[in-house]
């Protein structure tokens, strides 16, 4: 469940400032909408006031030039209308489609420099919900509350002036009224704003599960998981369901219930206007210039009174984007730059907890790896080697202790810097849905030459498969490289950091699953990788690490035993242990149990 803050310490005004703020370079456009609503807010009195001459003139006394000229008058009042509703709709739609656009970059860009921590916590249901739903969400409630309130709140404010100006009497009792649907329009609202949190937390927990199944479903699939996926998803769509009609029941209340006390105002003032005494002063088309602006004045009020909660709906979805917004980016204080390093690392008493409730993934661990060296981790599963490994790019940032490379803390560096250095290839390779060429690339700033791109997968032992696919590099690999096995996926991975060239390489688990075939392949494409780089790798086949030129045992993210095979297995430790144990399964398979 994601934590978003409490509705009722929302600060309104901050939000509306901050959301202006996006409107701001548009003002233009959005100053041409607002005139746009008060021309056409100016029309309704203006109609009102035409039942006036209309039915004095032309019907009461037979005016010749008013029984010509009220149908044109007629006519051109509403082509203003028109024009005025048109200028207002889409300037409004523009402005709001681009402040739309905008903040969705801005997330976006600002999702990219989120520390690693914030994925974790966050889910990427619930940040997808943000960056499509709640922004929509944001775009509605803002144009539909603008134009409630400039052009309903116009039109309201020239009718009851027109109306005060007919007849102050009747215009009075209006007045009366107003508070009495305040009353209950804040009654509504205040149900409705609790609502509308509720839910947009239930849409982005609905997407996290639909995008889990879809991205798990073959293990849906293999584990007979439908049913239980089913069962989840319908309890939070049920809940999502049952929320929704709460709000649309809060609303739908209060709509007729404000129509039923302006129904009432209308009856009594007919009944007061028809008494004697006041009868008298009143015109057939001054009565009925006031009616019919009776009428005109219950749309706008209608919807005045809905507009907080549109405003509420719109403030809740606009904070939960703040809050993306204003969740801290990855720390890049660094000012220092390395061209190349030499790809001296250095662990000094590190430490790190992901979460205080558990143990610490590293404690005080402190290591020295000199350039070129080959440094091999092995453990227990959850003994902390990709954690190790993964605070030299800074994906987390150590709790305590300092890593230095090449005798700079790793902070002193920009992030950019630091990351130049390091080539990853993980368990899980990340591929795009691109071509196999621009996968390769990825991240390098200008396309590299045919001779390089084949020259690399030549290295990684890829250039075969490569070639015998249909279009080749151009080749297009699907969603995450679905078109392509395990193994192939790997090679990839390891031509595109063959092509990073970076002093320093980490490889968590690269060759985890693979068969023999492969594993051969890969082996052969490690060792060309790993030439003159500093060489930091995680694994679980014994057999792969053999030749490193040192290996690390860990155990609850410390260092237990550290040597080359040879010595290691003569200590009889658990490296010892851990060896005989594949040893005699008579096969690789991994120890992690
Ligand atoms: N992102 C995270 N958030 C919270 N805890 C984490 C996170 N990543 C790892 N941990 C915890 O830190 C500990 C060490 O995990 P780590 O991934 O480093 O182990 P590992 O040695 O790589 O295991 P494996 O061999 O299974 O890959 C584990 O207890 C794990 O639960
Ligand atoms: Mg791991």
């Amino acid at each position: 469940m994601m934590l978003d803050q409490d509705p009722a310490r929302i600060d309104a005004g901050q939000v509306y400032r901050r959301l202006l703020g996006y409107v701001k370079p548009y003002w233009r456009m959005f100053a041409v909408s607002i005139l746009a609503m008060i021309a056409f807010a100016a029309t309704e009195p203006l109609f009102a006031a035409m039942m006036k001459p209309l039915i004095d003139g032309s019907f009461v006394d037979r005016n010749e030039e008013m029984v010509r000229l009220m149908p044109i008058a007629l006519v051109a009042l509403f082509l203003f209308r028109g024009i005025a509703g048109f200028i207002n709709a889409y300037f409004l739609s523009w402005v709001g489609r681009r402040v739309v656009a905008d903040l969705r970059q801005q997330m976006f860009e600002h999702l990219l420099r989120a520390p690693t921590h914030y994925y974790d916590r966050q889910g990427s249901g619930h940040l997808l919900a943000k960056l499509t739903y709640n922004v929509e969400n944001v775009a509605t409630a803002a144009s539909t509350s603008i134009t409630t309130l400039v052009r309903d709140g116009f039109t309201v404010i020239g009718l009851m002036a027109y109306m005060l100006y007919i007849n102050a009497t009747l215009s009075a009792i209006f007045l009366i009224i107003g508070p009495v649907i305040a009353g209950a329009v804040k009654y509504a609202t205040k149900r409705f704003r609790r609502h509308s949190h509720r839910i947009q937390d239930r849409v982005g927990a609905l997407t996290q599960v639909a995008q889990e199944a879809i991205d798990a479903n073959r293990v849906v699939k293999a584990f007979g998981g439908q049913d239980r996926e089913s069962k989840r998803f319908s309890q939070i769509n049920e809940k999502t369901r049952s929320l929704q009609m709460k709000m649309i029941a809060t609303e739908a209340a209060s709509v007729p219930l404000v129509q039923l006390i302006s129904a009432v105002a209308i009856a009594v003032i007919v009944y007061l206007s028809t008494m004697q005494g006041l009868r008298e002063d009143i015109s057939v088309g001054t009565f009925m210039s006031f009616v019919v602006a009776m009428g005109l004045l219950l749309p706008p009020v209608k919807r005045l009174t809905s507009v907080n909660a549109h405003l509420q709906q719109g403030i809740i979805a606009a904070q939960s984007l703040f809050e993306l917004l204003d969740a801290e980016e990855e720390r890049d204080q660094g000012r220092r730059t390395l061209t190349r390093a030499a790809g001296r690392i250095e662990y000094r008493g590190v430490t790190h907890v992901y979460t205080p409730d558990k143990p610490p993934a590293l404690q005080d661990l402190s290591l020295c790896i000199t350039p070129g060296e080959r440094v091999a981790l092995v453990g227990r599963s959850g003994s902390g080697k990709s954690s190790l490994a993964s605070l030299l790019p800074r994906f987390y940032d150590a709790t305590a202790g300092e890593i230095l490379i090449d005798g700079i803390p790793i902070q002193d560096l920009t992030l950019a810097s630091l990351r130049a250095q390091i080539s990853l290839v993980s368990q899980d390779v990340v591929l795009f849905n691109d071509t196999i060429e621009n996968n390769i690339a990825y991240g390098l700033p200008s396309p590299p030459s045919r001779e390089i791109l084949e020259r690399v997968a030549r290295d990684a032992h890829a250039l075969d498969f490569i070639q015998a696919l249909p279009a080749g590099f151009a080749t297009r690999i699907g969603d995450r490289g679905v078109m392509l096995s395990g193994g192939q996926r790997q090679r990839l991975a390891i031509a595109r950091a063959m092509l990073k060239n970076a002093p320093i390489l980490i490889l968590d688990e690269a060759t985890s699953a693979l068969d023999t075939e492969s594993e051969r392949h890969i082996q052969a494409a490690l060792k060309e990788l790993m030439a003159n780089r500093t060489t930091l790798m995680i694994a679980h086949r014994l057999s792969t690490i053999e030749n490193a030129d040192r290996i690390l045992v860990l155990d609850a993210g410390r260092i237990i035993e550290q040597g080359r095979h040879a010595e290691l297995l003569a200590l009889g430790g658990q490296y010892a242990r851990l060896y005989r144990m594949q040893f005699h399964d008579g096969e690789d398979r991994a120890v992690s149990a």
